[in-house]
């Protein structure tokens, strides 16, 4: 039997995308192989978000170069947003890559692995939905459910338009399929994906079109899934009824990651973002009104071009105000084909490095505060096995998308009480309570 090894780099789209790939060369007859060394078919999944993501992927080409020397009849394949972005020189940099295909070609791999291609292919096109794809889920109880591709928004810093292509919305009923066969499958948390969550929908035909907070609700009445999440939201298209599905649905977690970019409305103008500090806040503000106890999380990029010590003190104080709950944080790193990338006024390395040590101060800061709100009370946690750091211990996470380790028994998969006892920025530490369990 033939096997595979997938490496994966990225987002959680990209980490479904592997899961398809894994789905559909098990149904090819492929196994999988716990080591690159000994697999037949070696894979990447790549990311190009940043500078760093580029390059971490490139160091590991380099060994399935020599992997490749050693047997040559091994096949090296290429996929994801980096294949699709350098689509006309992958084969010309890399001659030892057989087969590369951008994030809508996926399905391409099996076409290629079934022919009796000799020479090395690339598929680059935008087409339809590569999904109906069987999955292979890292963890049993959690599932991604892709609800749309693509991304129409103009972002000045991003690459991910020229890899991912125009959004297309998948069809209502075939989402609703999807998320049943899931449960009945055993998964109990389902988490919706796309690059732009809440404008779902607009795309479709009238006949079939729904807004994002109905296609929640119809996740949320689907029996045995117990919670809902997604990401990202733009803050752009953030309604009021999304934010009002938090406090109604009863599988919606009390989380909402609405990335920030920046604090300062001229520099968010630069990037494309087609909001406000005043409109981001205004949105904050209603979570907190509607749904007092979400957890808000986000993502700022500092560093951005032209971005002055006022317009950073700007982004600090929102950091401030809103008491995030966590965030990503990223130095601006400028990508082939972007607007940005051409801007004149790039930060010099030093004054990003200086800003970002000031942000994630502040980040951490407010988060391990927020935090306090947490200890003394009897959370549900979503066991996902041992601690990383301890394995007499168990980890999982709560609703609100914080990791927690504890003493206990339960397994993973399982959903349990834990009295919380401590806290800092990043996780939360407890005891599981005797005879809990809720539906578990
Ligand atoms: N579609 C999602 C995710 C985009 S990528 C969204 O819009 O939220 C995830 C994050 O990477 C972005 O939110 C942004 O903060 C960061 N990012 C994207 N391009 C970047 C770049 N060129 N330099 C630094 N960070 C970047
Ligand atoms: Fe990139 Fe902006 Fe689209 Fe997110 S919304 S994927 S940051 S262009
Ligand atoms: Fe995701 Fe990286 Fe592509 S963040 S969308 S895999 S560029």
């Amino acid at each position: 039997m033939k096997r595979f090894h997938v490496t994966t780099f990225g987002c959680q789209m990209n980490e479904h995308d592997s899961e398809r790939m894994k789905g559909m060369l098990t149904s090819l007859g492929y196994s999988e192989s716990e080591q690159r060394d000994e697999a037949d078919l070696i894979l990447f999944n790549t990311c190009s978000i940043r500078e760093n993501a580029d390059n971490k992927f490139i160091s590991h080409l380099g060994e399935a170069k020599r992997l490749k020397a050693e047997n040559p009849e091994r096949i090296v394949g290429v996929g994801g947003c980096w294949a699709q972005s350098v689509k006309d020189e992958v084969f010309r940099r890399f001659p030892f890559v057989d087969v590369a295909f951008g994030p809508g070609q996926i399905h391409r791999l099996a076409e290629f692995l079934n022919s009796d291609q000799l020479s090395a292919q690339g598929y680059f096109e935008f087409e339809d939905f590569a999904g109906h794809l069987p999955d292979h889920r890292a963890r049993q109880f959690q599932g991604w459910l892709q609800i749309s591709q693509g991304c129409n928004c103009v972002c000045s810093y991003c690459i991910v338009p020229s890899t991912r292509g125009r959004e297309q919305s998948r069809d209502p009923g075939e989402l609703l399929l999807e998320a049943e066969r899931l449960a009945a499958d055993g998964v109990r948390e389902i988490t919706l994906l796309g690059q732009n969550v809440n404008s779902y929908g607009r795309d479709l035909p009238k006949e079939t079109r729904i807004r994002f907070s109905d296609l929640l609700g119809m996740v949320d009445a689907v029996d045995g899934i117990d919670r809902v999440r997604y990401t990202s939201p733009h803050p752009k298209d953030m309604r009021e009824e999304v934010i009002e599905a938090h406090a109604t649905l009863p599988s919606l977690c009390e989380h909402i990651h609405l990335p920030l970019q920046s604090g300062s409305s001229p520099i968010l103008k630069k990037m494309r973002r087609t909001y406000t500090r005043e409109r981001y806040m205004d949105r904050v503000e209603m979570i907190r009104e509607k749904v007092p106890d979400c957890a808000i999380t986000t993502d700022i990029i500092v560093g951005f071009p032209g971005e002055t010590e006022t317009d950073f003190a700007q982004t600090l104080e929102v950091v401030e105000d809103v008491g995030y709950d966590s965030a990503f944080t990223f130095v601006y790193s400028p990508r082939r084909g972007t607007l940005a990338a051409d801007m004149d006024d790039q930060i010099a390395h030093p004054v990003k490095v200086e800003r970002m040590e000031r942000l994630i101060e502040a980040v951490q800061r407010r988060a391990k505060e927020r935090a306090q709100r947490f200890v003394g009370r009897s959370m549900e946690v979503l066991v996902e096995g041992p601690s990383r750091n301890d394995p007499t211990r168990i980890r999982g996470r709560t609703r609100h998308n914080k990791a927690v380790n504890f003493e206990g028994t339960a397994e993973a998969g399982q959903m349990v009480e834990v009295e919380i006892s401590a806290a800092t920025s990043q996780t939360l530490t407890g005891t599981e309570r005797l005879l809990s369990g809720i539906g578990a």
